[in-house]
């Protein structure tokens, strides 16, 4: 009899040990370590011995007929893939609860007409994908949806449908009978992926897995999961606002820069193509503490409103609190501000928003911070139709940013008639362009020119 042998495994990063130890070595959390079964694999010795499996082959004798790419009808999670899906290639899309994944992969399993697909739910019932689909008011008789959480089942139904996409919706929810642990514990997850990456590359198929995220942001469990699907896709943003990003984080078909803009609206998610109009409220011009940031997300300028409001503190210790923006930059920021540049705002309150609720971790947004900030404080409007990029330094200089020229043209596509921007380098021509572009390198200078011309 075939002794069971067991193993702990880190539910956080998947890390093993033949003991039961309180912290993980390879990520350090604390408590996370789970006895699970393992099995051992006996039949992959035999497969070595009786030399079956795949043969070692050369580059030209490889056919590249297969790597064409899968148009997914979707030009934002085209640009995401790298320019569609790859044959037999494996995407894991991640997000928190709530987010939109069910309803992202459900709208492309719908819009993929002239595609066979598969689409397993471990979490829904068929009539409530049904009910889903309804919603957003799509059909498509090409795709077959089934409700199960067996791995061997949906392996086994997979080869009698013979999709051309495979959709599974939360590896978190499936389970293979070959180890004993509970579904979503990393041994499972471990598992059913592998299982799953066998069908992909054997048959050809592309497969999209959802899987959860913790509370912290990471992948819930499988950091295992990361390394052996092809790419990771992250689905992001506030549930009370409407604009969803979709960043790639690992790509190996392509680059991880890119990043996918979606609206979701009441009939599903629409893709913005073009996010700067949407994410500017051209209504608020002429109101101080609101000033305008030509930024880069990814790779993709995108024109951001940020709002500051500056008011004399009420309690001893003076409020600060941003919402899209990094606290430790603003409180930098207002330092430079009160040393470099003699404003006092020690005593004051300070609050900061990024419009349309996403995140910015472009450090060319500061200098657009510092202005709307300082707009509010002496409650003068800026200017209309101005934008601001640069990255403020310790010393109060402006320093330079990077896509300097692509944010400059998206300025200019959106019709701002002036730009301010670091002391541009010998390698950038500003030339070619009709709109006014001011360069300043420190923030005394600029903040004097900003605000003379509106006063
Ligand atoms: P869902 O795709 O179920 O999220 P996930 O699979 O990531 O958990 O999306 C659920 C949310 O999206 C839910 O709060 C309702 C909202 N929603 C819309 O606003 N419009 C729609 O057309 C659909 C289908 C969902
Ligand atoms: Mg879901």
């Amino acid at each position: 009899m075939a002794k069971v042998k067991t193993s702990f495994f880190c539910q956080n990063c998947g890390a093993q040990s033949p003991k039961w130890v309180g912290k993980c070595n390879s990520c350090g959390e604390w408590n996370t370590f789970v006895e699970e079964i393992v099995e051992r694999e006996s039949s992959s010795v035999a497969s070595f011995l009786t030399g079956t499996g795949n043969q070692p082959k050369l580059l030209h004798e490889v056919s590249s007929e297969n790597t064409e790419r899968i148009d997914t009808c979707n030009q934002e999670l085209n640009r995401v893939l790298g320019g569609g899906l790859v044959p037999g290639s494996m995407v894991l899309i991640g997000g928190e609860p709530g987010i939109g994944k069910s309803t992202l992969v459900l709208q492309l399993a719908l819009d993929l007409k002239n595609k066979k697909i598969l689409y397993v739910s471990g979490e829904e019932s068929i009539q409530q994908i049904k009910i889903r689909a309804q919603r957003l008011q799509k059909e498509n008789q090409n795709c077959y949806f089934l409700s199960e959480t067996s791995l061997e089942h949906i392996l086994a139904q997979s080869k009698q449908v013979v999709p051309e996409l495979l959709i599974i919706d939360s590896i978190q929810t499936v389970s293979t009978e070959s180890i004993e642990s509970s579904p979503g514990s990393v041994g499972q997850i471990r598992e059913c992926t592998s299982g799953i990456l066998k069908y992909a590359k054997e048959n050809n198929v592309p497969v999209i897995l959802i899987g959860h995220i913790t509370k912290e942001g990471s992948l819930a469990g499988p950091k295992v999961l990361e390394h052996i699907v092809d790419t990771v896709l992250q689905f992001e943003g506030e549930n009370q606002y409407m604009y969803r990003i979709l960043r790639a984080i690992k790509n190996r078909f392509g680059s991880t820069s890119e990043l996918g803009i979606f609206e979701m609206g009441n009939s599903g998610l629409r893709e913005v193509s073009n996010p700067s109009e949407l994410l500017i409220n051209r209504a608020h011009e002429g109101l101080s503490g609101t000033a305008i940031a030509a930024a880069i997300e990814g790779i993709r300028p995108l024109l951001i409103e940020i709002q500051a409001l500056v008011s004399t503190a009420a309690y001893g210790t003076p409020q600060r609190s941003s919402t899209g923006f990094d606290l430790r930059r603003l409180n930098m920021l207002l330092a430079v501000l009160e040393k470099r540049a003699g404003f006092k705002l020690a005593t004051k309150d300070v609050f900061l928003n990024i419009a349309g609720g996403i995140k910015v971790d472009d450090p060319a947004i500061d200098l657009t911070v510092i202005t709307a900030i300082l707009s509010s404080n002496f409650d003068l409007p800026i200017r209309k139709n101005v934008c601001f990029a640069g990255e403020i330094g310790l010393s109060g200089e402006i320093r330079a940013v990077n896509r300097l020229e692509q944010r400059i043209a998206e300025a200019e596509k959106l019709g701002f008639d002036s730009i301010f921007i670091p002391k541009a380098g010998k390698g950038i021509n500003l030339q070619k362009f009709k709109i006014e572009i001011l360069q300043f390198d420190r923030v005394e200078l600029f903040f004097r020119h900003v605000f003379r011309k509106n006063s």
